[in-house]
């Protein structure tokens, strides 16, 4: 049956927000795309309501994208999605990699990992909260990643990406005990898509094993599969991309 699907952090070309966007138009579905882009060129689709972040009357910055999140949020709830996808996420830029000790540490680089990958989520969840709490059936997950499991970490280092995925895995169990107070039928994970070839993986896939690394249309197509079976018994949980669950 169509649904409507809506995919939060849908803009980067090589994305998996933007691969679930296309897997889901090409199953037929619905879909309404919120970005801080504009619509990409090639994305005609019918299939396809595309909502850009826009930016709002005030000098402060974090409330400028509260109040831009809470209006583009109020605008995709009207079609009433049946599922949502929350992809945000950052792991380095030209400033910034994965701290491999410590001694790497800078500030700014640790804010920016928590602002983009776990308050933009809260933000979206915040947004989201009384539909969350009404709509029966609903599904969330949140992009979240395997590094931020505390009891797999065997590795060290990549300080600020584990923290904040660590800190968006509690984001998303706290989140759905309160949801699951009010709506018994909602379920809203974290999950792990696997290692995937994107922007944000790009420097970093010479160290992946052959044959591990997906490419975005691989990986909605898996992640779609997770969200399909996914039941209320799994709220809060991490999922793995084969829908297997990670430890905390
Ligand atoms: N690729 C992998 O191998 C891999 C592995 C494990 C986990 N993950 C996780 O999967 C998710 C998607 O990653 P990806 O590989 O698709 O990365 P990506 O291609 O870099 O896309 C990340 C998304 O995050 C949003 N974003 C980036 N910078 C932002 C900012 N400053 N403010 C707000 N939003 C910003 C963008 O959304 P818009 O531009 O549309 O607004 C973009 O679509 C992330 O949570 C990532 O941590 C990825």
């Amino acid at each position: 049956m169509a649904e409507n699907v809506l995919i939060i952090g849908a803009g980067s070309g090589s994305g998996i927000g933007m691969g679930l966007v296309q897997h889901y138009c090409q199953q037929g579905h619905q879909v309404q795309a919120i970005s801080r882009q504009p619509r990409p060129a090639l994305m005609a689709s019918e299939g396809v309501s595309w909502l850009s972040l826009e930016s709002s009357q005030t000098d402060d910055e974090s409330e400028r994208s509260e109040q831009a999140i809470n209006k583009v949020v109020a605008e995709a709830i009207r079609a009433e999605p049946a599922l949502i996808f929350i992809c945000q996420g950052w792991l380095h830029d030209n400033q910034h990699g994965p701290e491999k000790t410590l001694r790497q540490l800078s500030v700014l680089q640790m804010y920016k990992s928590f602002e983009i990958n776990v308050v933009q989520p809260a933000l979206y969840l915040k947004a989201l909260f009384s539909y969350l709490t009404r709509q029966a059936g609903i599904k969330v997950l949140v992009l979240s990643a395997k590094v931020g499991s505390i009891s797999d970490n065997q590795l060290g280092g990549w300080y600020s990406y584990r923290l904040s995925k660590a800190a968006v895995n509690m984001l998303v169990k706290t989140n759905s005990i309160e949801v699951g107070r009010y709506n018994k039928t909602a379920s809203v994970v974290s999950l792990h898509p696997g290692t995937t070839d994107t922007a944000l993986s790009a420097p970093f896939q010479a160290n992946v094993p052959s044959g591990q690394l997906q490419s975005s249309e691989a990986t909605a197509k898996r992640m779609a599969a997770v969200a399909a079976a996914l039941t209320p018994q799994l709220s809060g949980k991490l999922l793995n991309w084969d829908g297997a669950v990670l430890p905390f």
